[in-house]
């Protein structure tokens, strides 16, 4: 009930979905992610509306305190409503009375929800894209301390060539970056501003779109109004960016899952789980669940694309049902990154194992092969040579007898034996390999340094971000005390 005697929530809820499909038609559980997003969103327009003359200064003022005392008692004490926007427009109309309805002019829910939605995610994938800075970090470290492990290196899980630790880890940083480039790009198309969209099609009220985007921190706004009310494709970008990183996330979780099954590396303490039965067990449960994560990112892509795809515009109800895909999958890989780079960065690596193993399968017979094109052999006769040496043995003596029988000269007339002793050997094939991005350690080094250049370029690119998102608090803030 309000000042005039009026019960307006009652009227309007009396005539429609009071009925059983009301709890089915409401958001407002899922939608306290956007609690706080949407009193910004209130104060941003409520300021603005005053500033235009829209709703009287004095008016605007109470509306902002309400506002204040609707945030102080926190979103399980709003009202019933469909949704949190309904919602506090409720608890604002209850604590001031029927002026309160004014906050709602020149706006629709479908403009305040997309604004919503931005304002809040822009947040959550700032969270992401720090999580991907940290992994890069500590995949840096983890290089940097092991430019000379020499490791076996895989084609098909089969010993393929030997590598290193660090050349290992830069792999990952690399492409780690790339996922830190495309979840910037999607910050930047999701941080524009929908409101004043309205329903979709405007508002006659002289409104100031450019205002509320800056006082929401917002860099512009989203201009066509059909398109603002109702697009979703920000959420698809941002999930699709965060099913690529969980896809390269299962991948390095993939490999320590490996490496600890075969002694290469034991993982700390904090990222491995024991048996309820197998007292013996160390198993790299946590990393089995990063791997596991881009079933949700993914789950969370084909849910919204399907949920998206046919929809007519302008708005639709199903695009409630979209909005929580994103927050799942946006959970849900900033935790696995986080956690996957915390068992990297802790994993203990054992070079001994490691060197053991790097020439296990005759993993140089590459660098023989290549010995031999390179002193005028052709590359596909010298496969041939030692291919058939790999069936004797992974020795020179293997790759002599070979030479013998495939070359019409002795192996000694092509090569001379200290090279061919030095390529059999894992470290010494991975020296060789010194070509831009290769493994050798003056290559690596140099990656490193690059990597070290990038991340710094990418931090200081998001705290630009942050920063930006701070200063708008502060301007809204300061606009807001100046009217209540
Ligand atoms: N809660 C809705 C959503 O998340 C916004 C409400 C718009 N409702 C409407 N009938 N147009 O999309």
């Amino acid at each position: 009930m309000t000042g005039d005697g009026i019960d307006r929530t009652a009227v309007r809820r009396d005539r429609f979905s009071g009925g059983p499909a009301r709890s089915f038609l409401s958001s407002l559980a899922a939608d306290e992610r956007i609690f706080a997003a949407d009193l910004a969103v209130d104060r941003a327009h409520v300021v603005m509306l005053a500033e235009r003359g829209i709703v009287e200064g004095a008016v605007a003022g109470e509306i902002l305190a309400a506002l204040e005392a609707v945030e102080s008692a926190g979103h399980d004490a709003l009202p019933d409503g469909e949704d949190v926007h309904e919602a506090i427009e409720t608890a604002v109309i209850e604590r001031m009375g029927p002026d309160g309805g004014r906050m709602h002019t020149a706006r629709s829910r479908n403009d305040e929800v997309a604004t919503c939605i931005r304002y809040r995610l822009r947040e959550d994938v700032i969270e992401t894209i720090e999580a991907t800075i940290g992994l890069r970090a500590r995949l840096a470290d983890v290089a940097a301390d092991h430019t000379g492990t020499i490791m076996p290196g895989y084609t098909h899980l089969q010993p393929a060539q030997p590598t290193t630790v660090a050349h290992w880890a830069l792999s990952y940083e690399s492409t780690v970056r790339r996922d830190t480039a495309r979840l910037l790009d999607a910050y930047d198309r999701i941080n524009r501003s929908p409101l004043g969209a309205a329903a979709f099609a405007g508002t006659p009220f002289d409104v100031d779109r450019e205002r509320t985007a800056e006082l929401l921190g917002f860099d512009g706004v989203i201009e066509n109004s059909i398109d603002a009310a109702s697009s979703r494709d920000f959420l698809l970008e941002t999930t699709g960016a965060l099913s690529t990183l969980a896809t390269t996330l299962s991948g390095l979780a993939e490999d320590l899952i490996v490496f600890a099954n075969r002694g290469f590396l034991e993982l700390d303490d904090d990222y491995a789980s024991t048996s309820s039965i197998m007292p013996q067990k160390k198993n790299p449960d946590t990393l089995e669940l990063v791997r596991a994560v881009a079933g949700d990112a993914v789950g969370g892509f084909a849910g919204l694309a399907t949920t998206l795809k046919g929809l007519p515009r302008a708005y639709n109800r199903d695009l409630q049902r979209a909005t929580p895909h994103a927050w799942d999958a946006v959970d849900a890989v900033s935790e696995a990154t986080r956690v996957a780079a915390g068992a990297v960065g802790t994993a203990e690596w054992d070079g001994e194992t490691l060197a053991a193993e790097a020439g296990a399968g005759f993993s140089t017979a590459t660098g023989v092969a290549d010995l031999l094109a390179a002193a005028g052999v052709p590359f596909r006769t010298a496969h041939e040579v030692v291919a058939s040496a790999a069936e004797r043995g992974a020795d020179f003596g293997a790759v002599a007898a070979a030479a013998e029988e495939h070359l019409e000269d002795p192996l000694e007339s092509y090569v001379d034996p200290a090279a061919v002793e030095a390529t059999l050997d894992p470290a010494e094939s991975v020296a060789s390999r010194s070509s831009t991005g290769g493994p050798a350690p003056e290559a690596v080094e140099e990656t490193l340094s690059d990597a070290r250049g990038r991340l710094e370029a990418d931090r200081e690119g998001l705290a630009a971000r942050t920063d930006a998102l701070a200063a708008a608090r502060d301007r809204l803030d300061a606009e807001v005390d100046a009217r209540v």
